[in-house]
């Protein structure tokens, strides 16, 4: 389906811009926006993304969100910018302090700033996370929960819902910030210390290796697979306002470290052998959240089970991990340089 675009008085095809979109949960985006008529442009400065996930037809500008030249370049002639560049490790945020400051919460003023710039303002859709709420001992957590970041990351993170909402009310921008949880899904690196529990799991499981576990495991997280954050994110770009309000992207049902070891081995078949480490600093104790008030805001449905996004992950890992057909390639290119993978969405 096609969308007219009607907003900010310009007519034609809807054109998104992605920050962050050769990265794992921006190229999901950029897929489900690319099936469905949309035009897409990304910014994205490749530090830990890859061409090679782009799907068919996305533009890239490659370069810094931090940098106020090229998110002009990027945001000219946009009908809405979904904004999902960041570093997005809470443990690469005890490290490079100021550096992850910089693309974290500077690279957002950049983009809510030239979303205030244009005519009619660009409503911006952005990522921010559960580790804004630090830890909490009423749980699931709700919107209104009180937040209290323990890292670098989620202080950043909670800085940007500020910042979005001085956007609202001095600049006139509408925006929406979702909260999202433990994101997994095919696509998440693993061959980087920083990447997500779960990418890391499977493939030291897939492959017969050992799986390392800082603490004692009992920490618990609340998984969401990655094609429940797009259907979340394309939901919400309808619901920004100059309010800038947040949501929760989660499922309310939690895992532990240790019980997600337990299940990526009896998924691969293989023998668990653990080795501990001492917990990481800055981190969450337990992280669950309530996804009601998106579901009741964005009508989404029932998030998908914990073990069919695995067996998703598993299965792409076995693949040979293929992103989608590189971005300079054409949409009509032969069928066996396709990824089998077809995420849910499309
Ligand atoms: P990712 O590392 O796979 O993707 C981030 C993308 O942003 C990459 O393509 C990277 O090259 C790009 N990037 C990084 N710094 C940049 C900069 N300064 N300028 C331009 N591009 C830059 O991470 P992801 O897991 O896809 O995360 C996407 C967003 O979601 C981030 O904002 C992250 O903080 C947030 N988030 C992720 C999770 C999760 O579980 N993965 C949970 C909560 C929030
Ligand atoms: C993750 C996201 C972060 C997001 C947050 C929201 C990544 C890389 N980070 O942070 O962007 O804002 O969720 O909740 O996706 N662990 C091990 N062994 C490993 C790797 C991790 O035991 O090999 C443990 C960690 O110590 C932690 C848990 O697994 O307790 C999850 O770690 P991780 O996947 O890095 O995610 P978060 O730190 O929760």
């Amino acid at each position: 389906m096609r969308h007219a675009c009607r907003s900010n008085g310009r007519t034609g095809k809807v054109m998104y811009l992605v920050t962050g979109g050769c990265g794992f949960i921006g190229s999901h985006l950029c897929a489900a926006l690319r099936a469905r008529g949309d035009q897409v442009r990304v910014l994205d400065d490749l530090s830990t993304g890859s061409e090679e996930n782009l799907a068919p037809g996305v533009d890239l500008v490659r370069g810094n969100v931090a940098d106020p030249v090229a998110v002009r370049a990027a945001m000219e002639g946009v009908n809405g910018c979904f904004h999902l560049a960041a570093i997005a490790s809470v443990e690469r945020g005890v490290r490079e302090w100021l550096n992850t400051h910089q693309a974290n919460l500077c690279g957002t003023i950049g983009i809510l700033e030239e979303a205030a710039r244009a005519r009619g303002r660009i409503p911006v859709v952005y990522a921010s996370s559960a580790a804004v709420y630090g830890d909490c001992d009423a749980l699931p957590l709700t919107e209104d929960a009180p937040t209290w970041p323990l890292s670098a990351y989620g202080a950043d993170k909670l800085g940007c819902e500020l910042h979005a909402r001085v956007a609202g009310v001095v600049h006139q921008v509408p925006s929406i910030g979702l909260r999202f949880f433990n994101v997994f899904g095919p696509r998440q690196d693993p061959r980087s210390p920083y990447s997500g529990v779960i990418s890391i799991f499977c493939d030291r499981l897939s492959r017969g290796e050992p799986v390392t576990i800082f603490g004692d495991g009992g920490q618990t997280r609340d998984f969401v697979f990655v094609a429940d954050v797009v259907i979340a994110m394309m939901a919400a770009m309808g619901q920004a306002s100059t309010a800038a309000p947040v949501l929760n992207v989660c499922t309310g049902r939690p895992t532990s470290v240790r019980e997600l070891a337990a299940v990526v081995a009896n998924l691969c078949s293989t023998r668990l052998e653990v080795r501990q480490q001492p917990p990481r600093s800055g981190e969450i104790r337990h992280s669950l959240g309530s996804p009601s008030l998106a579901q009741a805001k964005l009508g989404l449905p029932s998030p998908e089970g914990l073990s069919t996004g695995l067996a998703q992950v598993v299965a792409w890992l076995r693949a040979g991990r293929p992103g989608l057909a590189p971005a300079s390639q054409s949409a009509n290119q032969p069928a066996d340089r396709r990824s089998d993978y077809q995420p849910a969405y499309q």
